[in-house]
């Protein structure tokens, strides 16, 4: 048996949870344990473990963070968010529906396709067949009616660059209508809004469903027919074939051979599939690239309005080392052990804006796992990104400097915390002015949902990696 017939899911961390930050205020309970099942050709890497996550309480609550976040959508998107609710609770939905949601999927930021200033070079080709699951798209939650994935709330979700990054890739210039032109493919299916919705564990109440009502493991299997049926996916193995994958959760690795696995990816932080060598980043044979999710962000209004200098709005769970450097740095900074002069807009939970709009800097410490959406949030917000380990780096793409962008605090004890501090407080106007200026260059990579730029430079990285240029 071929390896990349044997393509599995492996994370390098031995467990972790769903982080419970999700962008549309999950608060799941599932977690996931990850082996490594040497020797065994089709081992589970992931088992999942406890109850499946309500699936309504993903979109509900409107007193949330998320429901309170201003994205680049606004207003929209609230609207769109009392309406999931209204649906929830079986009301009738709110006849300016359509209108709001038309909104929802057409962002005024939204931008023309990037001509000159493009950087990826090449013809690529999107599948126009039964893997473009954008088309037909719908979710279904529980006992509730199905609705369009566009008119969700998915949209807002951190999760939910499959379905933007597809959006800019059918604008990009450089598509190519005739996949003989190609030199890569895109394959248009959503596994991130599969993985959030398409629940193997509830098949009869989560549904992901697209094209004339396929749904869940019957969609996947049918992409897999597809792919099989390709006469480019055939010829390359799906060696120049690049899927978006980025949701923690990873149900489809259930099927026991997946071309969608044998893809590149733009993966989630460093899960990427492998033969099942623990040492292994990539399918030794397969040579395939996997290249992290920047995770989809949220933006406080007014980010300019800076009246505090720190912010950390995040998830605690005592007890939990994985969440120490957040209870550390909200316990520390209270503490203000050398009488610094400074404000802290909001350490702790609750909503993000305006706090986090409001602060000059704002800490993005690990929770989960090494990443989440609060290091795009915070970008978007205004604020300078303080992070807390050189891991956190890792698990980014390479598209940009990180240090330019960010600081680094040094969260040993509180001693170099508060040194940090003090050295923080005392960088000059000039130097802060500079960061700012990095951060404005490139604020445009975060904007996934109204910008083309983070597919472009996506693409670019794909073809430098692969080698095509
Ligand atoms: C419907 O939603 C719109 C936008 O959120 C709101 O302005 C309007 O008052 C709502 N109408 C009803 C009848 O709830
Ligand atoms: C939906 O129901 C919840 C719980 O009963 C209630 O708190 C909330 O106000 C309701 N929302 C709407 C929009 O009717
Ligand atoms: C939402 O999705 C449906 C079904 O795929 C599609 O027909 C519709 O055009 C989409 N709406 C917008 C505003 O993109
Ligand atoms: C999308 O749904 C419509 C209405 O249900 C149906 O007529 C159409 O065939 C579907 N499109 C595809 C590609 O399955
Ligand atoms: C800035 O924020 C402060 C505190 O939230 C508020 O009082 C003030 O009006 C705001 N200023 C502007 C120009 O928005
Ligand atoms: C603290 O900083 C504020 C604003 O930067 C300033 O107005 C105030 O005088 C400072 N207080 C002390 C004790 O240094
Ligand atoms: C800003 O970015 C430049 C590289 O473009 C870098 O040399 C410089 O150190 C950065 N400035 C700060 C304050 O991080
Ligand atoms: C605090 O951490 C720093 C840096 O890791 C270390 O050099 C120092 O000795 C530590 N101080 C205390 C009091 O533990």
């Amino acid at each position: 048996m071929k390896l990349q017939e044997t393509a599995k899911l492996m994370m390098l961390s031995s467990t972790a949870t769903a982080e419970e930050t999700d962008g549309l205020g999950i608060k799941t309970k599932v977690g996931f344990v990850v082996g490594f099942a040497l020797g065994f050709v089709f081992m589970q890497a992931m088992v999942f473990l406890g109850g499946e996550a309500d699936f309504r309480q993903l979109f509900t609550d409107p007193s949330s963070a998320a429901a309170k976040q201003v994205n680049p959508l606004g207003q929209a998107f609230e609207a769109s968010l009392r309406n999931i609710q209204d649906a929830a609770n079986g009301t009738t939905k709110n006849t300016s529906r359509v209108a709001t949601t038309d909104a929802l999927a057409k962002p005024q930021e939204e931008q023309p396709a990037m001509t000159a200033d493009s950087l990826f070079q090449l013809p690529f080709y999107i599948y126009d067949n039964e893997l473009d699951w954008s088309v037909n798209a719908t979710v279904t939650r529980g006992t509730n009616q199905a609705e369009l994935l566009n008119q969700s709330g998915f949209l807002g979700y951190k999760h939910s660059d499959d379905y933007w990054l597809l959006l800019h890739a059918k604008q990009h210039p450089m598509r190519t209508m005739d996949p003989s032109k190609a030199d890569l493919f895109f394959v248009p299916t959503l596994l991130s809004a599969w993985n959030a919705h398409g629940y193997e564990g509830d098949a009869s109440k989560n549904k992901f469903c697209a094209h004339n009502g396929i749904c869940n493991q019957k969609l996947l299997e049918r992409a897999e027919q597809v792919l099989q049926e390709s006469k480019w996916y055939r010829r390359s193995q799906g060696r120049d074939h690049i899927v978006v994958d980025t949701h923690w959760r990873k149900h489809w690795n259930k099927l026991p051979y997946s071309r969608l696995l044998n893809c590149n990816s733009i993966s989630f932080e460093n899960l990427v599939p492998t033969d099942g060598n623990p040492k292994g980043h990539q399918i030794p044979t397969g040579g395939r690239v996997h290249i992290p999710t920047l995770y989809v962000g949220r933006q406080c209004q007014d980010e300019t309005n800076k009246t505090h200098d720190f912010a950390m709005i995040a998830t605690f769970k005592p007890g939990n080392k994985n969440f120490l450097d957040r209870a550390h740095i909200c316990q520390w900074l209270e503490q203000n052990n050398h009488q610094q002069n400074y404000t802290v807009s909001r350490c702790g939970g609750g909503d993000m804006c305006p706090a986090l709009g409001q602060a000059r800097f704002g800490f993005h410490a690990r929770g989960d796992t090494w990443g989440s959406n609060r290091l795009m949030d915070t970008f978007l917000s205004g604020a300078i990104p303080i992070m807390t380990s050189p891991e956190q780096r890792k698990i980014l793409p390479d598209f940009l400097p990180w240090e330019d962008v960010s600081y680094m605090v040094d969260l040993s004890n509180s001693t170099s915390f508060d040194t940090f501090i003090q050295s923080i407080l005392q960088k000059t106007p000039q130097e802060l002015a500079e960061k700012r200026a990095n951060i404005s260059r490139h604020r445009d990579i975060f904007q996934t949902k109204s910008k083309g730029r983070q597919f472009d430079l996506y693409m670019h990285k794909f073809a430098q990696m692969l080698e095509l240029y």
